[in-house]
């Protein structure tokens, strides 16, 4: 496969965008440019076409540039929908309206541009409530770039150290330039862990637990059975908030978010990504008494929410129309999701299988990730001890040649679109099978 022009964009970008990315996240090896994309197909600059399980890191739930979707971005700029900065609007009214018919555990919420900042007002509301400034979060779980939250995603275990007593894992930042504190009020724990997270709540004035439901950052790693009610038991006990980020697994798995297959109710929620089919929103919603100290009569009550383009019309519109759909067609997207998905999964299985191939095919509905090892992962310190990092990127490289494309990153996970049909599945399925017949 050609990549002269992507080479050269990148070095053009290279001379003016330290890395020549806009998103560290995106930088990877083979470095390809994108430029197209529409259904479950995405084409780089040098015209080669992909059939694509990035999803953007997962937004498209119902493929590239929807129709629906597109039309009703189209129609609200043509309407005159545009940034008033000044009062209220319609279109933010009805976002909120679907977004809590949706998802039974929001009584209010408030629409901001990506999931990150979702997160931090869920930090900042969390801390404003319980008057304590501790958090506990886990290790393998992704819930932005701000600091608190960007640290230990995939870090090496020579950083973790030996499992501590105390389940705790030191802080390792994503990034330089945090402040120094940050790490003291931080409680990393591993996933599936709930001694961890009560010997946390014993030890520090701990104000929320934050946890994607699924560890979606790594692959697709599942909460035991009874996790997640463990979870919400003891918040509830030691008076802590509990904020599940479904910015990856909402809208995804189900209209009512992960939390509605789990029956689990969180005090606060943070959603992005899928919640418009791959235009900039996200959303943190949950109990009013929280919620409503966004709008506290007293002043030194009261929690800031500020933004120029929060409820932007044109990500607000993309919205109301993916959500719309989601509602409409639920009995259609999502257990035609689910089909593709199982189709995926037992298709990769057999050929595992029948190629002698260790590996363990993790799924919950679209999203999927291949293990190369003999069980499904419960953390990242088992994934990390277990997974065969270098095998897996040499998986990726290898379908990605055969315009398979995955993201050239160990465990990231692959995400299925209502675009996607089951001959995309069976074309992804044959470059499998040349794929393990060349050896990886
Ligand atoms: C679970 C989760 N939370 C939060 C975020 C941050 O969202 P954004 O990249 O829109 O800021 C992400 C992004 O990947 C995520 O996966």
């Amino acid at each position: 496969m050609e990549h002269a022009q992507s080479g050269a964009l990148f070095a053009r970008n290279r001379r003016l965008i330290p890395g020549g990315v806009v998103s560290l996240n995106r930088l990877v090896d083979p470095e390809i440019a994108f430029v197209r994309g529409r259904g479950a197909r995405v084409w780089d600059a040098d015209g080669n076409e992909y059939l694509d399980y990035h999803a953007g890191f997962a937004p498209y739930v119902l493929g590239h540039n929807h129709p629906e979707v597109q039309e009703a971005v189209i129609r609200s700029i043509e309407e005159g929908w545009t940034l008033m900065g000044s009062g209220t609007t319609p279109w933010e009214g009805r976002a909120a309206e679907l977004l809590c018919e949706s998802v039974p555990s929001l009584d209010r919420v408030q629409l901001t541009t990506t999931g990150s900042e979702a997160t931090y007002h869920a930090l900042r509301l969390s801390r404003a409530y319980t008057g304590r400034d501790h958090i506990v979060v886990m290790q393998g779980g992704y819930n932005g770039w701000h600091d608190e939250v960007a640290c230990n995603v995939m870090t090496p275990l020579e950083k973790l150290g030996p499992a501590s007593k105390g389940g705790e894992n030191p802080f390792v930042p994503l990034s330089a330039g945090m402040p120094s504190d940050v790490a003291a009020r931080v409680h990393v724990v591993e996933f599936n862990d709930p001694e961890a997270v009560e010997r946390c709540f014993r030890k520090y004035e701990v104000a929320c637990l934050v946890a994607e439901p699924i560890l979606q950052n790594i692959g697709v790693v599942k909460p035991r059975a009874g996790y997640l009610e463990w979870l919400r038991d003891l918040c509830d006990r030691h008076g802590v908030v509990l904020v599940l980020d479904e910015v990856k697994t909402g809208f995804r798995h189900a209209l009512g978010g992960y939390q509605s297959l789990a029956g689990v109710r969180p005090d606060l929620s943070t959603f992005g990504k899928a919640i418009a089919n791959g235009y900039p929103l996200g959303a943190i919603g949950g109990k009013a008494e929280i919620m409503d100290l966004f709008n506290h009569p007293e002043p030194g009550r009261r929690v800031l929410i500020a933004g120029t383009f929060n409820g932007h019309p044109t990500p607000v519109a993309a919205a109301i129309a993916t959500m719309e759909i989601l509602k409409r067609d639920r009995d259609i997207v999502y257990p035609q999701l689910e089909a593709l998905g199982a189709r995926m999964q037992q298709g990769l299985e057999s050929l595992f299988d029948r190629h002698g191939v260790t590996a363990t095919v993790v799924r919950q509905g679209s999203a999927f990730c291949v293990y190369f090892m003999d069980h499904a992962p419960r953390n990242w310190r088992d994934l990390a001890s277990n997974h065969d990092m270098a095998r897996d990127l040499r998986y990726r490289k290898a379908l990605i040649a055969r315009g398979v494309y995955h993201f050239p990153l160990p465990t990231k996970q692959g995400s299925l679109s209502t675009a996607h049909t089951e001959a995309d599945v069976d074309a992804t399925l044959d470059a499998t099978e040349a794929v393990l017949l060349d050896g990886i």
